[in-house]
């Protein structure tokens, strides 16, 4: 079995978690078992990708359904990247459950697995975070209980959900102000291929009544329903262009706009919006009318699809000649969000190891980027296993070894407010007043009100050694609720105007920051995390062998710089700065 990633592998062991002697269970969680026949595949023995959907829409709802104790819409599906097909005679396993409640919507972790039960093997295909809205009754918005984690992964969840819904909240606009950035870089971008498929050739437009099997008890039109309608008539343009049988890669996050009921008829259309060496990205387009009243929008969505030969690799396509106006305007948006769904996936699936130290900061991967410092901060936080090295006067220094990575924190409590400590500790530049390894800090480039990038110059710990510099992004949160602490991540980025220089070596910070737990109105806790990375070790290992207790003189200058600026006002962020 692969191993789960990070923010699946907690549907996998929820069973197993043994608490105070017992097994425990997730209480929202909801399995769903099918063996693939005949009848769910496709001519090449394949489940069909939108077979697979409906089972992943119903289990996730069954499991929203269970937390919210009432009826619940599928409102948006994060990205899915498939990375297995599923042969006819294997068995689906789908888990999912609710990660985080919030007012009337939930976040719900669905993980799917396929095992073939002659070889006894067992391997992930996808996971996916879908978000559902409990139904608002005749006195309007439900409110949801709180989820209580229980375990450390649940933990974990809990807080990446506040995260991801952040990022699913505005990625209309996101996405939107990066094509309209993208398009204007791409204007004219529209290579004239020689053997180039007209894309009208690709087009598909099909229409479906809504009947009471797609809908459930609420007379609704079952989202994984609609989805498998959509997938549909994608495969059918995709194959159009290449004459062959097409695989699906990936799904883009994708939002229901609107309910569709029994008795809509649905209109699905779908063309091939452009094509790279060896994927395609296919969008589609479903829309609801009932008599003569206006097409409803429902949902749009654009799915990535390959060719695989006989040994599974992808093969060339053929290039598309787009139609006028719209479908240039989507070629060159097909290129722009090719670009930001590898920085999407590279960005935010992957696991926290394989990001490079320093990722190149830009325009279209801030989003991503701040995300992934925020999850990454998050991660480190909700781990338990931290061991005391070092005490005095109340700040505690601990250490976590893990996976031959060493993670320190230091800990202490203030008599300020938690939002005043926030903002102070949030401008980097401020630090410079307490803690003598920030020698030198400035804005480079304030990304938007909760990112900046800043540079900041160490002194060198040998004599007469060069100092370090580092190019930093430090993203700031303000607690999602009361559960939540606020936060300041801080992970190093590379900017082409900031490369290294001869007067100091560039250190490099993977994952640090500040959490800012509020304890009562007057005292708050405050946590100072650092994954010690080989630019950060030489400044704190002294303290963490017991050779010195420098972290005790630095946050105790951190406690009287937070008391002397105690009453200062809330300043606005600070200034932009030319990149
Ligand atoms: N992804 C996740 N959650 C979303 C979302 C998105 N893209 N857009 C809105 N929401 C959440 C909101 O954050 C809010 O959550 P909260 O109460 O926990 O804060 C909740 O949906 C309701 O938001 P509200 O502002 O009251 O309503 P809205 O006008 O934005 O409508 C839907 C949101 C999802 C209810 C609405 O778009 C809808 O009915 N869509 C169709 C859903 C459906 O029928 N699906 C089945 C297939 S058709
Ligand atoms: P946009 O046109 O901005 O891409 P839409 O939501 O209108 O956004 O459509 C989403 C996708 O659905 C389009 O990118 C296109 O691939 C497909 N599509 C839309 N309209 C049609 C149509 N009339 N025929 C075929 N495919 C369509």
């Amino acid at each position: 079995m692969e191993s789960p990633e990070l923010g699946v592998g907690s549907l996998k062991d929820a069973l197993f978690i043994l608490e105070s002697g017992e097994v425990y269970r997730n209480p929202t969680e909801v399995k769903m078992s099918q063996i693939v026949l005949p009848c769910h595949a496709n001519h090449c023995g394949e489940l069909s990708v939108g077979q697979l959907l409906k089972w992943m829409d119903s289990t996730a709802c069954l499991s929203a359904e269970r937390h919210a104790g009432c009826s619940c819409i599928t409102a948006s599906v994060d990205d899915i990247h498939f990375e297995h097909t599923i042969g006819v005679g294997q068995v689906v396993s789908i888990i999912a459950k609710v990660n985080r409640a919030f007012t009337s919507s939930m976040e719900v972790g669905i993980l799917v697995t396929c095992e073939d039960l002659y070889i006894g093997k067992e391997w992930k295909v996808c996971h996916a975070f879908a978000s559902f809205v409990a139904r608002r009754t005749e006195t309007g918005k439900v409110q949801l209980k709180q989820v209580i984690p229980h375990t450390q992964l649940e933990q974990v969840e809990y807080s990446l959900a506040a995260e991801r819904r952040r990022m699913r909240l505005i990625h209309v606009e996101t996405i939107t102000d990066l094509l309209s950035n993208c398009a204007a870089q791409l204007a004219g971008e529209c290579q004239e291929h020689k053997d180039a498929i007209p894309a009208e050739k690709t087009r598909v437009e099909s229409v479906e009544l809504v009947l009471p099997p797609h809908a459930n008890h609420q007379v609704s039109t079952f989202g994984g329903q609609i989805m498998a309608w959509m997938e549909n008539v994608a495969t059918i343009a995709a194959s159009r262009l290449c004459n062959a049988h097409p695989t699906l890669r990936s799904i883009d996050m994708f939002h229901f706009r609107g309910p569709s009921h029994i008795g809509d008829r649905l209109v699905l259309k779908a063309i091939v919006n452009n094509s790279f060496k060896t994927s395609m990205e296919v969008g589609v387009c479903a829309e609801a009318y009932k008599g003569g009243e206006p097409l409803r929008h429902i949902n749009s969505a654009f799915m990535t699809f390959e060719v695989l030969d006989g040994d599974r690799k992808p093969c060339m396509l053929p290039r598309i000649r787009p139609e006028p106006v719209d479908g240039k305007r989507r070629y060159q948006e097909a290129l722009a969000r090719k670009k930001i769904r590898l920085d999407r996936k590279y960005i935010i699936t992957s696991k926290q190891t394989q990001v490079p130290l320093s990722v190149p900061w830009d325009q279209s991967n801030q989003m991503y980027l701040s995300l992934n410092n925020v999850s990454a901060l998050k991660i480190m936080v909700a781990k338990t296993n931290w061991v005391l090295t070092s005490e005095k006067n109340k700040v505690s220094l601990y250490t976590l070894e893990e996976n031959q990575v060493l993670c320190f924190k230091v800990e202490m409590k203030v008599n300020i407010p938690a939002d005043q400590t926030f903002h102070l500790l949030s401008d980097l530049r401020k630090r410079m007043e307490w803690d003598r390894h920030y020698e030198k800090c400035e804005v480079v480039l304030q990304a938007d009100e909760e990112d900046t990038i800043y540079r900041v110059a160490s002194p060198s710990i040998t004599k007469g050694g060069k100092g370090q510099d580092f190019i930093m992004l430090a993203s700031r949160r303000q607690p999602c609720d009361a559960r939540d602490p606020y936060l300041i991540a801080v992970r190093s980025v590379t900017l082409p105007t900031h490369p290294p220089t001869d007067d100091y070596t560039r250190g490099e910070v993977l994952c640090a920051g500040f959490c800012i737990w509020e304890e009562s109105s007057s005292v708050t806790k405050i946590t100072y995390y650092n994954q010690a990375s080989p630019g950060v070790l030489p400044y704190i290992s002294r303290d963490i062998v017991g050779l010195s207790s420098s972290y005790y003189c630095i946050f105790s200058a951190c406690s009287d710089f937070l008391k002397a600026n105690k009453t200062c006002l809330g300043a606005p962020p600070p200034p932009p700065a030319a990149p």
